[in-house]
């Protein structure tokens, strides 16, 4: 029996970068989660008897909220529900699921790498047929219906048992619970050679996965150590909690500092790696070296081809607009595009469709392929260890190695979290208003070459997207890049992203916040970041 359920339309309902995201009591309001997946049904045409994903990374209210998606799927007319066991799914995962099984799109129950639990975050994202996040149009129709609803459609029916792998019905609307981790195992099994890998793990190499007590432990315990003989205890914190075990499930050098000290340290092993949340992002670390994400898209895009799904080359490459240039020399030599996108992965769905991009990263720890349309952690561990496998150096020489071919380019993110929604808005303002100018005693002795909000004509789809970051770049090459999150659940967390490249080998070692000091006083002067925030230091630096 179907149920129209009377609503109220709430108002913060708008999605953002990556789906709605609010703490788990916001979502527990009456009637809160289900208005919202409504409004993207009602911002969908064309589904009726067709199969929808739904899985999310294992997060506190996870579970609750897949069985009522599951219910108001059946009544909202889909033919199929394909569901991961125990409602679980990685993000990159349901991207391949939906493809692999030509689902009309996904929804994917994550707040990524925010802290989970009753306090915690949650989050709702929709990923269409191409297994990307929405695009623009689609996440501005539902924001849209968000504020309009009136009645939301719902099954009567009892709970779905998500721990059994089995099919079931909800009222006419078959309802698959699969095996998360097969699928996306036999896609790795695709493009990475196994067989290198494994010769590596039998003889003295030795890695680190921490998996942050998140989505991808089953997944890495499944194919580092059963598929490819990495030792027991090679992935740690692989049960995933709905509170992450009390830690953010960020894989940065504050949340993963664990990780990060022990690859610092005289027993390090040859390859430290973790994944966040959800499973789409990653941290790479060798025995003594940190690879930024900046520099490790364009190590990996420069070697993809030693892995058998990359051999042929690889058609462009894509990054976010705050990601370092370090790809960018990489696709010069290869003589193939970089294409410049707004943050966020959904940017980068068209490129890849459209056969213009293989290969796409963030700095904020996304990278990823075709393969899916999303990015992908352990897709890039993977790919790091394929490479690791056929170039038979340790990473340490591959990266120096990399900087002396290319440069180097030193790069840092500060971000100031939870501030005042109305003093970032100021600065932000503020920061607009100095576009253009060139003559900024802030400035100090850099050369300004330009400045500009940035903007983004997609070349597939021509639409346009504006105001995605304030940039100030340099005559020497240098930049500084201003924009607010829009992933943050409390108050705003403005994000200064800060480059610049070293071209001289001599000069390329050393720590990076000291060779970016002199920028790093540029960028806080000419946003007046004390005075307008009060704060005296970043809250996190990455
Ligand atoms: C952040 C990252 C961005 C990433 C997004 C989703 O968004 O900066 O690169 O795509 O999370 O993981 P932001 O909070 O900056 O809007
Ligand atoms: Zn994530």
């Amino acid at each position: 029996m179907n149920k129209t359920i009377p609503t109220r339309p709430f108002s913060d309902q708008k999605p953002g970068t990556s789906g709605l995201r609010k703490k788990v009591p916001v979502f527990q309001q009456k009637n809160y989660a289900e208005n919202f997946i409504q409004s993207i049904f009602d911002a969908l045409e064309g589904f009726k008897g067709k199969t929808l994903v739904i899985g999310g990374d294992g997060r506190f209210y996870n579970r609750e909220v897949i069985q009522i998606a599951i219910k108001m799927a059946a009544a909202n007319g889909f033919g199929r529900v394909l569901v991961g066991q125990g409602g679980l799914l990685s993000t990159p995962a349901a991207s391949h699921v939906i493809r692999k099984h030509k689902a009309f799109g996904g929804i994917v129950l994550s707040a990524s790498h925010n802290p989970g639990g009753p306090e915690g975050d949650f989050g709702i994202k929709y990923n269409i047929s191409n297994g990307g996040p929405a695009p623009e149009k689609i996440t501005e129709a539902i924001y849209a219906r968000s504020k309009a609803i009136e009645r939301y459609l719902i099954a009567d029916a009892p709970d779905i048992a998500l721990d059994r792998i089995g099919t079931s019905e909800v009222d006419g609307m078959r309802v698959q619970v699969f095996d998360p981790v097969s699928d996306y195992q036999a896609l790795m099994e695709e493009l990475f050679d196994f067989n290198v890998i494994r010769d590596m793990f039998a003889g003295t190499f030795r890695m680190r996965f921490d998996a942050m007590h998140a989505i991808t432990g089953p997944y890495a315990k499944a194919i580092l150590e059963r598929a490819l003989g990495a030792p027991e205890g090679t992935v740690i914190n692989g049960t995933p909690l709905p509170d992450f075990g009390g830690h953010h499930p960020d894989p940065n050098l504050v949340h993963a500092k664990d990780l990060y000290d022990l690859m610092m340290s005289k027993d390090a092993p040859d390859f430290g790696a973790a994944s966040d949340g959800d499973g789409d992002r990653n941290l790479i670390i060798g025995r003594n070296i940190f690879v930024t994400p900046s520099d490790s898209l364009a190590l990996l895009a420069a070697n993809a081809h030693l892995a058998p799904g990359y051999g042929k080359g690889i058609a462009g490459i894509a990054r976010s607009m705050p990601t370092s240039m370090a790809a960018d020399r990489v696709a010069e030599r290869l003589k193939i595009k970089c294409y410049e996108t707004p943050t966020g992965w959904k940017f980068f769905g068209n490129l890849l469709d459209a056969g213009l991009a293989t290969i796409c990263g963030e700095e904020s720890a996304g990278t990823g392929s075709n393969h899916v349309r999303e990015e992908d952690g352990l897709w890039a561990v993977l790919l790091w260890l394929n490479i690791l496998g056929r170039r038979k150096e340790s990473m340490e020489n591959i990266v120096f190695q990399h900087w002396r071919d290319y440069g180097r380019n030193f790069y840092t993110r500060h971000d100031y979290e939870e501030v005042d929604t109305g003093r970032a808005n100021a600065l932000m303002d503020h920061l607009r208003a100095q576009l253009g100018k060139t003559d900024l005693p802030a400035f100090g002795r850099k050369i300004l070459a330009k400045s500009d909000d940035f903007a983004y004509h997609d070349p597939v789809d021509q639409s346009d997207s504006k105001g995605q970051g304030i940039r100030f770049l340099f005559r020497d090459g240098s930049r500084i890049i201003y924009r607010l999150s829009g992933t943050g659940t409390a108050g705003a967390t403005i994000r200064v992203y800060i480059e610049r490249y070293e071209p001289d080998p001599a000069k390329q070692g050393g720590d990076t916040q000291t060779a970016l000091a002199d920028l790093i006083g540029v960028a806080r002067n000419l946003a007046e970041i004390e005075t307008r925030t009060g704060r005296g230091a970043p809250t996190v630096i990455t």
